[in-house]
């Protein structure tokens, strides 16, 4: 940096005569003041603040993520910042709490003023969902609307813009299904898999056969969930089964990047699958610290409004509930453990391929099969 620089002033550089002067409470211009609703809008300003970071954060990993070839740096820089979101992500979380001293009755001296907005309306929350890559179609209707009809026609064109724009899912699909090393000319990972699958599934079967404390009926329920847990292994080793698990809505990442996100996750202590396998927890960590956030304020929102519905008109925390349970991203990633085996079982990594790849893993390599 070049030097002298003209002096800045705190005030000035923060802009705070713009934030500090944008709280107006609805309350006052109705000559009603009332004392809750500037905590109202303070917090809700702040997390707008947060979500602003958070898009920042998203944007930049997306624009690493875009290209074809991926530098193989940016892999840990990524990281940095998925794991700066969950580090927010926890602010946001612990902020409810703020809100939450407000009582129900502290809410109602201002609350009819505030209709018919609502946090639904949060454009910028709508931009995080979009740009993690939250599917449109498996969105939880809103009053049988559209998620974006009750914002205004300026917000509407971004979230139309972010909804047909590659998302971080997106990206990460195509990333994994691109990762070259699954099968190699020495080395052909699934048959070891296969194999040591049917070694594991063997092991299950005989413990719940020889539990001398099950009853025959329990055995039987048992051995249901034996079958399932077998299907849902072959189904994901036979290309066509998976496919059409995909077709009925179950799974959404591509075979190939289902079966590269598992390896990653089988190898982990491989200093090359290291930061890939931060990468991918740090996206189930988001997903689930914006499940623990859906949740946490849909309890809020009980206990402020109790069984009303919301000032945005929906039917209030039911409404909130079902978008916690259905509003994951990156369900695939939280399913995985389902298809991991011991590391007692997994078959060593051959010793060329390790060395051939190094600490690499770039697009360049992959028509090796
Ligand atoms: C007194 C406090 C609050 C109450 C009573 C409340 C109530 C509600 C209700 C009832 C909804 C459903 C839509 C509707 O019918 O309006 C909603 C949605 C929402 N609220 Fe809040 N809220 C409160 C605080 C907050 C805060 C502090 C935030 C932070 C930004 C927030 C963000 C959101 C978001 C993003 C949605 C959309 C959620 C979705 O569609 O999945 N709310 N809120």
């Amino acid at each position: 940096m070049k030097k002298p620089f003209p002096p800045v002033y705190y005030a000035d550089y923060l802009q705070l005569d713009k934030l500090l002067t944008s709280q107006l409470p609805k309350s006052d211009e109705y000559n009603d003041h009332a004392h809750d609703e500037m905590l109202f809008i303070i917090v809700h300003q702040a997390y707008e603040l947060w979500f602003k970071q958070i898009l920042h954060e998203l944007d930049s990993v997306s624009s690493m993520f875009l290209k074809d070839d991926i530098d193989e740096r940016n892999i840990g820089i990524a990281v940095a910042r998925l794991r700066r979101i969950t580090v927010i992500q926890k602010i946001l979380i612990d902020q409810l709490g703020v809100i939450e001293t407000m009582t129900p009755l502290d809410f109602l001296e201002f609350r009819d003023y505030l209709i018919p907005a609502s946090g639904f309306q949060s454009y910028q929350f709508r931009l995080i969902e979009n740009k993690l890559g939250l599917n449109t179609d498996s969105r939880v209707k809103f009053n049988d609307k559209n998620y974006y009809s009750l914002v205004s026609d300026e917000h509407q064109k971004m979230l139309i813009e972010s909804q047909n724009t590659d998302s971080i899912y997106e990206s990460i699909d195509k990333w994994l299904s691109r990762i070259p090393f699954l099968n190699t000319d020495e080395f052909n990972f699934w048959n070891y898999y296969k194999d040591a699958v049917g070694v594991t599934l063997e092991n299950e079967k005989s413990i719940i056969l020889n539990n001398p404390s099950l009853t025959d009926e329990k055995k039987a329920k048992q051995l249901e969930v034996f079958e399932s847990t077998k299907e849902n292994f072959e189904a994901l080793l036979d290309e066509g089964k998976y496919n059409e698990l995909r077709k009925n809505g179950h799974r959404r990442l591509s075979h190939r990047s289902m079966l590269a996100a598992l390896f990653i996750n089988l190898y982990r202590d491989e200093p090359i699958l290291h930061l890939p396998y931060r990468l991918l927890t740090y996206l189930v960590d988001i997903d689930e610290h914006f499940t623990t956030w859906r949740y946490k304020h849909a309890l809020m929102v009980h206990r402020i409004i109790g069984a009303k519905v919301g000032t945005g008109g929906s039917s209030g925390h039911q409404y909130l509930l079902q978008t916690a349970e259905k509003h994951k991203v990156f369900k695939d990633l939280f399913d995985l453990p389902t298809y991991l085996i011991p590391r007692s079982e997994l078959p060593a990594l051959p010793e060329e391929m390790k060395t051939e790849l190094g600490f690499y893993y770039t697009a360049t390599l992959k028509n090796k099969k």
